[in-house]
């Protein structure tokens, strides 16, 4: 159903939806002018969403697009026994406040215009052309996780929002016509997204037996009935869950406080592996199994972080966690009837990779065997390369490999909270995810799914960006920003089990080149591939297919695409 833009329509076309139960959700991207770009603006009864693209024939490619212009999952097909160039055109918006810096002057050459430059000094240069290389026939790793948090902070603003926008942050997320997240990640009590600090068995104190945690907190029991909806609206049949604790009830840690610098105290090793048991336990009742836990949240904020940290942590050298793992929670949770839940280990930054292990196998040398997956965060990426995950996959190259946490605006030189619809912080993303994924990780889980205009709330002011903001003044708009769609290039053409291939851009060797690619091949045996356009200027790619042969590509300037073909 193209071009239904027509308000009246899109209303119609949800109602009649609702109303026949068989629902077509497809509609374009309702798009707004905002302080820093540009986002897609939901209301309860309008949201944008896409079907999964459908390969009818061996001839066809179909290429979904989004670009700084304005372009949002915008879908190009074309027919490749034709041998035409595909050209991926953004100009449907003739609105001046989406053009990005450069418009295309004729077939080969750009200007590149420049806000408040005279003409003169515009640039006038070549498109140039790129090679990618696609080998299907050299395959990596399965991508099958995505997903992001579940927080206290999310339960929150999603309870303060009409059940139709609910709703619609659940379908944009998890179901097939948004960006089809099969996983979350929550926090074991309470995490820096809530709206105070928070465990289970605060009191009595001292109480080793855990008496007192019995069953699940108010703030979960909200939660779980989220999820039900979450799962109904976004039909995932099995949400995978994984649950991290940021800290233990105070009473149970060296300095008695939620933060600074404190660990668990030796004597309660056990209780806190009971801790996890009962978590798995009361949330199977609920009917809400966990998939996975970490061995907690970013370990070494106790340790080291504390300077800056100031929410809910507590500190564990890997020496001090591999006994705790290797002598309670391991042997408690692998005899207990929640055998199956995977174990994540690390769940902290990539400049701990791979030392934390190797430390963690020098105290006790079978702990390792405990882990069926490792965890990262990925907030100091743009400054450690990705060499040290190599080295932490070569010596253990058969555990999932995981990326469990990443938000913009921690930094102190960035803007703390959202830059509404920055197409910027989209490409970052697109950067992390593309490097990541040809780094053998195995999915990646982002943070917050939704925030507020202050990227809050939280009892620490800790505010952040997010793929989704509300409006929490108004309640009646959400705002999907760039990053959603980074994201979703993603997720929602990546089904689990995709594999990845091997891709090539010649000369890759120039760091300018602002082009990248990562391709899978998926379980129905099409290929997709995500590439990344970061120039101020339409490039052309000449895709190079060991099966398929050439197929030539024009890309408008800072751009991202998803190409699907079989
Ligand atoms: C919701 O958004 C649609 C599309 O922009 C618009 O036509 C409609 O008036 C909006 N509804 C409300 C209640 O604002
Ligand atoms: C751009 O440069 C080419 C080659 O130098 C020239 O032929 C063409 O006229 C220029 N285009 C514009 C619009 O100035
Ligand atoms: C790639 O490198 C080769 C050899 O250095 C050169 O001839 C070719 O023009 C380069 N191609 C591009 C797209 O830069
Ligand atoms: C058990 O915990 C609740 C809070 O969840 C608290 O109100 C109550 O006093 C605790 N019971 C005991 C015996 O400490
Ligand atoms: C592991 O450590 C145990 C206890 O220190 C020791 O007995 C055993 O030999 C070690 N195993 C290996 C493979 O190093
Ligand atoms: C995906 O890769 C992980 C990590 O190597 C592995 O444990 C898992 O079995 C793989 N899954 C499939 C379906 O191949
Ligand atoms: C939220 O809604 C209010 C009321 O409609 C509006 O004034 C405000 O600009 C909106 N916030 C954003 C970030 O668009």
């Amino acid at each position: 159903m193209p071009d239904m833009k027509t308000p009246l329509l899109g209303f119609l076309t949800t109602v009649i939806a609702i109303s026949a139960g068989a629902p077509d959700w497809q509609l374009p991207c309702d798009l707004r002018e905002t302080s820093h770009g540009s986002v897609c603006v939901c209301n309860s009864t309008y949201c944008d969403y896409l079907e999964p693209p459908q390969l009818t024939d061996i001839s066809q490619i179909v290429v979904i697009s989004s670009s700084k212009d304005g372009l949002r999952f915008k879908k190009t097909t074309g027919d490749l026994s034709k041998k035409k160039p595909i050209t991926i055109d953004d100009k449907q918006f003739t609105d001046e406040n989406f053009k990005a810096d450069a418009i295309v002057v004729d077939q080969e050459r750009a200007w590149l215009q420049l806000a408040n430059i005279p003409q003169s000094l515009f640039i006038n240069a070549s498109i140039k052309t790129y090679r990618i290389f696609v080998k299907r026939e050299q395959s990596f790793q399965n991508v099958s996780i995505f997903g992001g948090a579940f927080t206290g902070t999310v339960s929150y603003l999603l309870k303060e929002l009409p059940v139709e926008l609910q709703d619609h942050v659940y379908r944009s997320y998890f179901h097939p016509v948004g960006i089809a997240y099969n996983t979350i990640r929550m926090s074991i009590g309470g995490s820096d997204f809530d709206m105070e600090p928070w465990a289970y068995n605060e009191l009595p104190l001292h109480d080793p037996k855990l008496s007192n945690f019995t069953e699940l907190d108010p703030r979960d029991l909200q939660k779980v009935e989220q999820l039900k909806r979450l799962k109904i609206i976004g039909k995932v049949d099995s949400l995978k869950i994984m649950g991290a604790a940021w800290s233990a009830p105070t009473w149970m840690k060296s300095n008695n406080r939620w933060t600074g610098f404190g660990q668990l105290k030796s004597e309660y090793y056990q209780t806190w592996a009971l801790y996890h048991l009962k978590f798995l336990e009361l949330m199977r009742s609920k009917n809400m199994p966990i998939w996975a836990i970490s061995t907690g949240n970013e370990p070494l904020n106790g340790v080291i972080g504390f300077f800056f940290v100031h929410f809910m942590s507590m500190g564990w050298t890997p020496w001090q966690q591999a006994i705790w793992l290797n002598d309670n929670l391991g042997p408690t949770i692998r005899n207990s009837a929640e055998s199956k839940v995977l174990i994540f280990g690390n769940d902290d930054q990539r400049y701990t990779y791979p030392t934390w292990f190797r430390k963690m196998r020098s105290s006790r040398n079978n702990s390792l065997n405990y882990l069926d997956g490792l965890a990262v965060h990925w907030y100091w990426d743009e400054l450690i390369g990705p060499q040290l995950i190599d080295q932490a996959h070569t010596d253990m190259p058969n555990k999932l490999l995981l990326n469990t946490e990443s938000c913009i605006g921690d930094k102190p030189w960035q803007t703390h909270g959202p830059e509404l619809g920055s197409w910027q912080r989209g490409e970052s993303y697109m950067r992390a995810y593309t490097q990541d994924l040809t780094h053998n990780f195995n999915g990646w889980l982002d943070w917050n799914l939704v925030l507020d205009e202050q990227g809050g709330p939280n009892y620490v002011k800790n505010f952040v960006d997010a793929p989704i903001i509300v409006n929490a003044t108004s309640r009646s708009e959400i705002y999907k920003q760039p990053i959603f769609y980074a994201i979703g290039h993603f997720s929602k053409f990546l089904p689990p089990d995709s594999v990845r291939i091997e891709t090539r851009i010649e000369n890759q060797s120039n760091p300018f080149t602002q082009l990248s690619v990562v391709g899978f091949q998926r379980p129905d045996g099409s290929v997709a591939l995500i590439i990344y356009n970061g120039q101020n200027l339409p490039v052309d790619v000449t895709l190079d297919d060991s099966q398929r042969g050439a197929i030539q590509l024009r890309l408008p300037p800072r751009s991202w695409h998803t190409v699907l073909y079989k």
